[in-house]
């Protein structure tokens, strides 16, 4: 492994933590025809994030950079900003082993100066569903790629799709502005009983670890619903959020794929958010409305 060092040695992790040198680095890999596929990532990595990486290796003749960075920017006050796991060391092997070659590492001084102010608007979507609960979110994640995009300046990006709306916006990002990389959303890796991987549930005990299960279960049911239309779908996630009554519910909706109005027919995705005990949990999934194709 080699830290904080300009120079890039294929085959091997490079860390660097200096913006400037992972820019010199992806031009002068561009230059020689190289692809650079990017997997942002805050760290506390798991199997999921190792799924996405998995993901950017079968893309030929790439290049796989990966970035460590807990983003002050989409935290708003009273989150776990400085509570969130970080996990640096054990990060580093996880991406050595998974065959990343270049990460970046950046202190929050290397990506913000202190009087920056511009940011990334994300239009009306960014204060619905996670945005009308974290107010801000999504203007801090889409700045905080839109910068990392011009620093490593891929070719590809790729995110987990447990994320579903941060995905969407990156998409509408990218399109809207313009952007170079193509962004690709990597199917939710899961525990065996549903639970989807994220690097929160560290923070559940054994009872809330439980409970969190309740999630993926509504979601299923409210899939297995979907050709009786949307209200069934409602009913049969509602009917299984109702036998876990500790787990609070923020949100439980349906909407199409690009996070639209919902269908009445056709493809469409049932999102979720609740918290079990202080810790707030995120899952989706894809499903069809009506009769199956
Ligand atoms: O999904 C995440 O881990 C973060 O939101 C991201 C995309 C790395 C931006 O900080």
């Amino acid at each position: 492994m080699t830290v904080s060092q300009a120079r890039f040695t294929r085959d091997q992790l490079n860390v660097l933590a200096r913006a400037e040198d992972v820019t010199r680095t992806s031009n002068a890999l561009r230059r020689v025809g190289n692809k650079v596929a990017f997997v942002p990532t805050m760290g506390a990595l798991h199997e999921g994030h190792l799924e996405i990486v998995r993901r950017a290796k079968r893309i030929p003749n790439t290049v796989v950079a990966a970035s460590i960075f807990v983003n002050p920017l989409q935290f708003g006050p009273g989150e776990d900003y400085e509570a969130y796991p970080r996990s640096r060391e054990a990060d580093l092997e996880a991406l050595e082993r998974a065959g990343v070659e270049l990460v970046f590492t950046p202190d929050v001084s290397e990506l913000y100066d202190s009087d920056a102010a511009v940011t990334v608007h994300p239009g009306p979507l960014g204060d619905e569903l996670e945005g009308a609960h974290r107010p801000g979110h999504f203007a801090g994640v889409l700045t905080v790629v839109a910068k990392l995009f011009n620093i490593v300046r891929p070719h590809y990006a790729l995110f987990g799709e447990k994320d579903y709306q941060q995905l969407v916006l990156l998409k509408r990002m990218t399109r809207d502005l313009n952007m170079e990389p193509s962004v690709i959303g990597v199917p939710t890796v899961r525990e065996r009983d549903g639970l989807a991987l994220s690097s929160r549930n560290r923070y559940l005990t054994d009872e809330q670890r439980e409970q969190a299960v309740v999630l993926s279960a509504a979601l299923t049911a409210g899939a297995h619903a979907g050709h009786h239309g949307p209200d069934a779908v409602y009913e049969a996630a509602r009917e299984t959020l109702a036998a876990q009554p500790e787990v609070a519910v923020d949100y439980l909706a349906l909407r199409d794929p690009e996070l639209g109005p919902a269908p009445d027919e056709g493809e469409a995705r049932l999102l979720i958010a609740a918290r079990v005990g202080g810790t707030r949990l995120i899952d989706n999934a894809g499903l069809v409305i009506g009769d199956p194709i």
